[in-house]
C-alpha cells in the first residue's frame, strides 16, 4: 500500500494549478445515462472516484472514451443502450456518489437497483431524502437484499422539500426530474457550485431548469435529452487546499485556474486571521505572515464554510495564537484527523461536534494514518509544517480526489515522495 514521506518545514513557493471538480465530475459522468446520444466532458480531474465511475457507466453498458497524454482530462461518455441498470455493492461500497445513477437510471430506464452504501467513515451518511425525493416523482422504491430498487413508468413533476439540505441528493432528484412529465418543484436545495455545474450540463442537453444555486429549484420536465459538451468547473477544494499549503509553511504561493467566489467563505476567515491574501480572476495568491491569529469556524452548507475544508483548516489552526473553536455541523463523525494532529504535536480537544485547537504548537513528524478523503489532505498539510520526516499511510483516500497532489506540492518545493510498502508482506520477495 503506497504511503507519503514528508519531510517538512520547507516555505513553498510558486504555482499551483487547479483541476476540474471531482464532485462536479462525478454528477455530470452520472447525467450521461439521461441521453442516449454522446457526452463529452472536459477538465475531468484524474482521480480514482472518476475511474471508478467509468467502471460502473461500463458495467451498465455504456461507451467510455477517456482521453490519453494531454488529453487525459477530457472523457466521452455514450450511454446508446442501458443493459444493466444497477450500481452492484461493489463500487457502491468504495464510493458512496455511486447512489448518483439512481435518479437518471429510473427516469430514463425505468428502473434501477443500487446498493445501499452502508456505513462510511465520516458519518452514516444515508440516503433516504433522494429516495423520498424519487417517491414524490411517481417511482415505487422497495429494498432487497441490500438493494434498493426503484421502479416508475414515466416520472410525473411533483413539489418536494428536501427536509435538510443534501448535494447528492439535490443532484440525483434534478436529474429525474428534468425527465419527468410536467413541471417540478424543489425546495430546500443545496445552493453548491456543484448542483449549479450540473443544472448547466443539463441545461445544455436540452433540460429546462431554473434557480439552480438558489434554495427552490424548477424544473419543466421534457421528453428527451441530447448531447452536450461541457467543462467541469474548477475544484474549490483542492483549491483551499492549496492555499492552506502556502499559509501553513509561510511560503509564497498562486493558486492558478480556480474560481475565487468559491472560496469567499475561506478568503474571508483567512483574512481575518492575518493571512495575505490577493484575489485575481482566476487565481488567488497568499503570502505566509509571522503568525496568524485563531478564528473559530462552523461549517456550513454553501455559501458557508466547507465541511470538505475542515480537516485542513484544522492543521492551520494549529499553527495560529489562541484556541479556535472548529465547529463541524453537517457530519457527526468528521474529526479523525484531530486525533493524529495531536500525534503530530498538535494540541486539539474534542467536546462532540466542536474541536478547540491551541496554538501554536510546534509540530513534528510522525507515523500517521489517513482516514478519509480530506483528513488525509490535513495530514499532508501538517507534515508540511513538521519538523522532521511524516510517513503518511492509506493515502488511497488522498488518491480518490487529488490528483497527483506530491507532484504539485513538489513543483512548489515540498519534499515529499510516494512510497510503496516499506516492510514486505510476508512471504513477498524482497527486491
Ligand atoms: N443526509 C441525510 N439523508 C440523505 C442525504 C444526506 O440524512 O438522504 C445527511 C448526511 O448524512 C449529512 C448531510 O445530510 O449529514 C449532508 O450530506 P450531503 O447529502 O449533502 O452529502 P453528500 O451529497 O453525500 C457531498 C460531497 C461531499 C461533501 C458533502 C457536503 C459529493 C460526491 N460529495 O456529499 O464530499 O462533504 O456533499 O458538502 O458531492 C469529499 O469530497 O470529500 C466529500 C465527502
Amino acid at each position: 500500500m503506497d504511503k507519503l514521506v514528508i519531510r517538512g518545514g520547507r516555505p513553498l513557493a510558486g504555482t499551483l494549478r487547479v483541476g476540474g471538480a471531482k464532485n462536479a465530475a462525478l454528477p455530470a459522468m452520472a447525467a450521461c445515462l439521461l441521453t442516449a446520444d454522446p457526452v463529452t466532458l472536459e477538465n475531468i480531474p484524474d482521480v480514482r472516484d472518476i475511474q471508478t465511475t467509468r467502471r460502473l457507466l461500463e458495467t451498465m453498458g455504456v461507451a467510455t472514451d477517456a482521453g490519453a497524454g494531454r488529453a487525459k482530462h477530457r472523457i466521452g461518455l455514450h450511454a446508446e443502450f442501458i443493459l444493466h441498470p444497477e450500481a452492484p455493492y461493489e463500487l457502491v461500497k468504495t464510493m458512496r456518489a455511486s447512489t448518483l445513477v439512481l435518479g437518471p437510471l429510473v427516469a430514463r430506464k425505468g428502473e434501477a437497483r443500487v446498493s445501499l452504501p452502508g456505513g462510511c467513515a465520516i458519518g452514516a451518511r444515508p440516503i433516504d431524502l433522494h429516495l423520498k425525493g424519487l417517491e414524490a416523482l411517481g417511482a415505487a422504491i422497495t429494498q432487497d437484499h441490500g438493494y434498493v430498487v426503484a421502479r416508475a413508468g414515466r416520472l410525473r413533476g411533483a413539489h418536494y422539500r428536501f427536509d435538510r439540505i443534501t448535494v447528492t441528493g439535490t443532484e440525483d432528484v434534478l436529474m429525474a426530474a428534468t425527465l419527468a412529465e410536467g413541471e417540478t418543484v424543489l425546495e430546500n436545495c443545496a445552493q453548491e457550485p456543484e448542483v449549479v455545474d450540473l443544472a448547466a450540463l443539463l441545461t445544455k442537453m436540452g433540460a429546462r431548469i431554473h434557480g439552480a444555486g438558489t434554495p427552490t429549484i424548477t424544473v419543466q420536465g421534457v421528453a428527451r435529452l441530447h448531447g452536450a459538451d461541457h467543462r467541469i468547473i474548477p475544484d474549490r477544494i483542492e483549491a483551499g487546499t492549496f492555499i492552506v499549503a502556502g499559509l501553513i509553511t509561510g511560503g509564497d504561493v498562486k493558486v492558478t485556474h480556480c474560481e475565487p467566489r468559491h472560496l469567499e467563505a475561506l478568503l474571508v476567515v483567512l483574512q481575518q486571521a492575518g493571512a495575505q491574501v490577493s484575489v485575481g480572476e482566476d487565481e488567488v495568491q497568499v503570502r505566509g505572515v509571522e503568525r496568524l491569529r485563531a478564528v473559530p469556524v462552523a461549517t456550513a452548507e454553501y455559501p458557508g464554510f466547507a465541511t470538505d475544508l475542515q480537516a485542513q483548516y484544522m492543521a492551520l489552526m494549529t499553527q495560529a495564537e489562541g484556541t479556535a473553536a472548529i465547529t463541524e455541523t453537517i457530519f457527526e463523525n468528521r474529526f479523525m484527523h484531530a486525533l493524529e494532529l495531536n500525534r503530530m504535536g498538535a494540541n486539539i480537544r474534542l467536546e462532540g461536534r466542536r474541536a478547540l485547537v491551541a496554538g501554536p504548537t510546534p509540530l513534528s513528524g510522525a507515523a500517521v494514518l489517513a482516514s478519509d478523503l480530506r483528513a488525509s489532505a490535513s495530514l499532508v498539510l501538517a507534515a508540511l509544517a513538521a519538523d522532521g520526516e511524516t510517513i503518511i499511510d492509506r493515502i488511497y483516500h488522498l488518491d480518490r480526489g487529488y490528483e497527483k497532489l506530491e507532484e504539485k506540492l513538489r513543483a512548489a518545493g515540498a519534499a515529499i515522495r510516494r512510497v510503496g510498502d516499506l516492510i514486505p508482506a510476508r512471504g513477498a520477495k524482497a527486491g
